[in-house]
């Protein structure tokens, strides 16, 4: 049968173009015996896939030239020759950037398409949940009295930081870069502080105003100028959750901050970084502990959902200028 992919053209220099990427058509075989056919009907797009397309050293594997991008991605079981699967089970995997996918059961996991919108185990029940969760509740134990600042605090990642967050009793700080997601943190996560960092003339300051007692826990999505930032401002023996450093990753030289890791000496601090897959043992308790208050509406969640295969390099070049609130989604079928 016919299908459509995205491959990855070229590897971007700075911020990936749409020519970097092309659709291609091409025949897919019929699953065999054990093998089932998925029809993705949302893949994710996620700023860690900008260090797979390098060409530069970075956690993972990258992805070459010519090959088919791939992540995240839920979709519906169409043919089945495997026990443990039947058509109409919804499952995630991890062949986005396709319509169709071949696979074996074990490759992929099932989720209740009942019980919440499919989209959602891309995005707040999804990776980065998972990376809210074992960032904040697991590496850091925030507990209640603690300030927290969150970059990047509407998106995908940071808007659940921020409500774990309140729920645990903290004192909530948001950093994002719109009035629009200023407004989201502020009436929707209910943080006690949010702020527009695209209008701040001085970061440092403005999180002194934020915190006059000093950050206990930053849960750093951004890198660079507000690691800086934060680190001026960090409470003695604070810690420092290093998620993400999207601010990074289409740079083309070494970026200028921090300039003032010695607070990390003065100040007694703990940095962490940490890949979620390593993690994936507090799955189970993530989805118990989150998905509830999901369902019933304690824990906020946004998805930018753009439609149609073509226009996903669009929406993954567009994490980098965060046109997205919440999580970025496409929508496939
Ligand atoms: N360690 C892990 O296992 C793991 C797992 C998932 C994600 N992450 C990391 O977590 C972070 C957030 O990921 P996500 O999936 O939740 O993405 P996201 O926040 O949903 O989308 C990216 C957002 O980053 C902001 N941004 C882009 N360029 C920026 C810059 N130069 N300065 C400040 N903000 C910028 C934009 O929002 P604004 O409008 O606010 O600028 C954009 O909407 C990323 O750094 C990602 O790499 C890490």
């Amino acid at each position: 049968m016919k299908n459509r992919e995205i491959r990855l053209k070229q590897n971007p220099a700075g911020v990936p173009k749409d020519s970097d990427f092309e659709l291609v058509e091409t025949e897919l075989q019929a699953p065999s015996e054990g093998e089932v056919l998925v029809r993705n009907h949302y893949m994710s797009v996620d700023p860690y896939m900008r260090g797979r397309i390098s060409k530069g050293a970075s956690y993972a594997d990258n992805w070459k030239p010519g090959e088919a991008m791939r992540g995240g991605c839920v979709g519906v079981v169409v043919e089945s020759n495997a026990a443990k699967l039947r058509a109409g089970d919804f499952v995630v995997g991890e062949k986005g950037w396709r319509d169709y996918y071949v696979t074996r059961p074990e490759k992929v996991r099932v989720v209740d398409a009942e019980a919440a919108p499919v989209s959602t185990h891309l995005g707040v029940l999804g990776m980065p949940g998972m990376t809210a969760y074992v960032g904040l509740m697991k590496l850091a134990a925030a507990h209640a009295g603690q300030t927290v600042f969150v970059s990047a605090a509407a998106g995908a990642v940071g808007s659940l930081v921020c409500q774990l967050a309140r729920d645990a009793g903290c004192r909530v700080i948001g950093s994002a870069g719109s009035p629009e997601k200023v407004a989201w943190l502020t009436n929707r996560a209910r943080v006690d502080f949010a702020m527009n960092y695209r209008e701040s003339s001085n970061l440092v300051a403005d999180l002194k105003t934020a915190a006059p007692d000093g950050i206990d826990i930053y849960f750093d999505n951004v890198g660079t100028d507000h690691l800086e930032a934060a680190l001026e401002n960090m409470a003695m023996h604070g810690q420092i959750v290093c998620c993400g450093m999207i601010s990074s990753y289409n740079a083309t030289e070494a970026p200028a901050a921090p300039r003032n890791l010695s607070h990390i000496v003065w100040k007694r601090l703990r940095l962490q970084g940490f890949i979620v897959s390593d993690h994936w043992e507090h799955y189970d308790t993530f989805i118990s502990e989150v998905a509830p208050r999901v369902r019933d509406g304690r824990i906020a969640y946004e998805e930018t959902v753009v439609e149609a295969l073509e226009n996903a390099p669009r929406a993954f070049i567009d994490l980098f200028s965060g046109s997205n609130l919440g999580k970025m989604v496409v929508k496939i079928a």
